[in-house]
């Protein structure tokens, strides 16, 4: 008999979570308008907000800690980054930021004009806002497959070829660069092809523009290559993330999710010239160029978590955790993003509350009703954190509309995940009586999730 499927760790420490009365979460979502990121964490479960910074550390990143440099400059742990990041992505030019955003902030600073368009697969959230903040527009070009999320593709990610080229002909002269973020976040986690990576730069190349990586879970995605691409089967995740590389001139990374530390971020690349520019923002926004908003000791970590998660076994374990939920969810014939994306479920909320109108924000309000049930938090990655069209200020209703599971690194057993499945189901039962949803009530310009507050109609 074949032995079953284990994680390829074993846990050393734990912290305690705590559960709490269905009367307590009325009151703590009432006093926090409704929009879970305004919830206090001790007041949380199972905490599926967010992947990023929230995953559990290995032994060796523990012990690296206590022998970083903090040296202000040309601290050891800046080079021992810098030296696994070259080797894992070919780049060797590294800026550290403190997070993804700063890594955004720091190279759009020299690169993104008023005017300008960046076409790319959809652009994270906080991507746009340092497009839009700019006056430019990011123009999703993602494959139109991935709005149908009961269509089993396995690169859902992938960026339509013939929407990217329409872009670069009509606006040529202002677009600086293409960015491409692997995994796709906003579609779901839903990765893109090596096939797919290699005909953007063939196009870019044509076009005379340089690629952007937005690599934040781009090992992730490299386990999806070797899983589902055809001759990637022997290859290994580095080999593997190699390649993906040569098909981009840079990348902005978030270390917070695949390299799995809780804070940290950088720019890497090959033109000098983005360097040698982002050098000067760097030092205005984030801190001398060997440390850059970062701890020694934090970069230390982010190069051991990098390395580590760089392999097969830790990647395989994390994904097929992911698979487990999805799996139970489909006992329950609950809709989500199909097939399961790398570091999340998305639930398909018009799907579920059939009844709630768009206007009212479905996702938002299974978010809601997910925490009231049993105080786990996902959040609402749909028609609120779409924000509204710059130019018409009206709300965006063309994108998915979902609840996002996003499931942090090494963090929860299957059972909490058994937990998550069953509360959900619970809410799907009696999803024909939720009739109404939210209303918005005060939102910020840009990126109004956060921040966003709301009336439970
Ligand atoms: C695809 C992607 N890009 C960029 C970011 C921004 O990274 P950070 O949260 O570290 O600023 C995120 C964060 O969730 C992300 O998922």
């Amino acid at each position: 008999m074949d032995l079953p499927f284990a994680e390829s760790w074993k846990i050393k420490m734990i912290e305690p979570i705590r559960k709490s009365a269905r009367i307590e979460r009325e009151q703590w979502l009432k006093e926090a308008h409704y929009n879970v990121f305004q919830l206090k964490a001790e007041h949380v479960y199972i905490d599926l907000i967010t992947d990023s910074g929230t995953g559990a550390m290995s032994d060796r990143q523990w012990a690296s800690l206590m022998i970083g440099d903090e040296s202000y400059a040309g601290a050891t742990s800046f080079f021992k980054m810098k030296e696994t990041i070259n080797k894992i992505t070919g780049f060797k030019y590294v800026l550290p930021t403190h997070q993804g955003r700063a890594a955004e902030n720091v190279l759009f600073s020299c690169l993104v004009k008023a005017g300008d368009y960046i076409p790319g697969n959809s652009q994270f959230d906080t991507t746009k806002g340092h497009i839009e903040s700019r006056k430019a527009f990011a123009i999703d070009c993602t494959i139109d497959e991935a709005l149908d999320t009961q269509l089993e593709l396995p690169f859902k990610g992938n960026v339509d070829i013939r929407k990217l080229e329409k872009i670069l002909i009509e606006h040529n002269e202002k677009i600086p660069f293409i960015i491409i973020t692997v995994t796709n976040n906003t579609a779901g986690g839903q990765p893109v092809s090596m096939q797919n990576l290699r005909e953007v730069n063939k196009l870019a190349k044509k076009y005379n523009k340089p690629v952007l990586f937005d690599s934040a879970r781009f090992a992730e995605n490299a386990y999806f290559i070797k899983k589902r691409e055809k001759d990637y089967a022997d290859k290994t995740i580095k080999e593997i993330c190699r390649e993906m590389f040569t098909y981009a001139d840079g990348m902005t990374m978030s270390a917070k999710k695949d390299a799995i530390v809780n804070m940290g971020g950088f720019i890497a690349t090959n033109i000098e010239e983005w360097y040698e520019q982002a050098k000067v923002k760097g030092i205005i926004f984030e801190g001398y160029i060997t440390y850059g908003g970062m701890n020694g000791r934090d970069m230390n970590a982010l190069a051991v978590g990098l390395d580590e998660n760089t392999e097969f076994e830790n990647l395989e374990t994390r994904i097929k955790q992911i698979e487990y939920l999805a799996s139970r969810l489909d006992e329950f014939e609950i809709p989500y993003q199909r097939p399961a994306g790398g570091h999340a479920i998305f639930i398909d909320a018009p799907k579920v509350l059939i009844n709630v109108p768009k206007e009212e924000f479905p996702a938002q309000t299974l978010t809601v009703e997910l925490y009231l049930e049993a105080g786990i938090r996902g959040c609402e990655i749909g028609y609120i954190l779409a924000d509204r069209d710059p130019v018409t200020r009206e709300n965006r209703f063309g994108c998915n509309d979902f609840l996002r599971l996003a499931i942090p690194r090494r963090t929860y057993t299957n059972n909490h995940m058994d937990v998550v499945a069953v509360a959900l189901k619970n809410v799907f039962d009696r999803r024909n009586s939720i009739t109404r949803g939210m209303s918005i009530e005060w939102e910020a310009e840009v990126m109004r999730h956060f921040t966003v507050k709301l009336k439970r109609l």
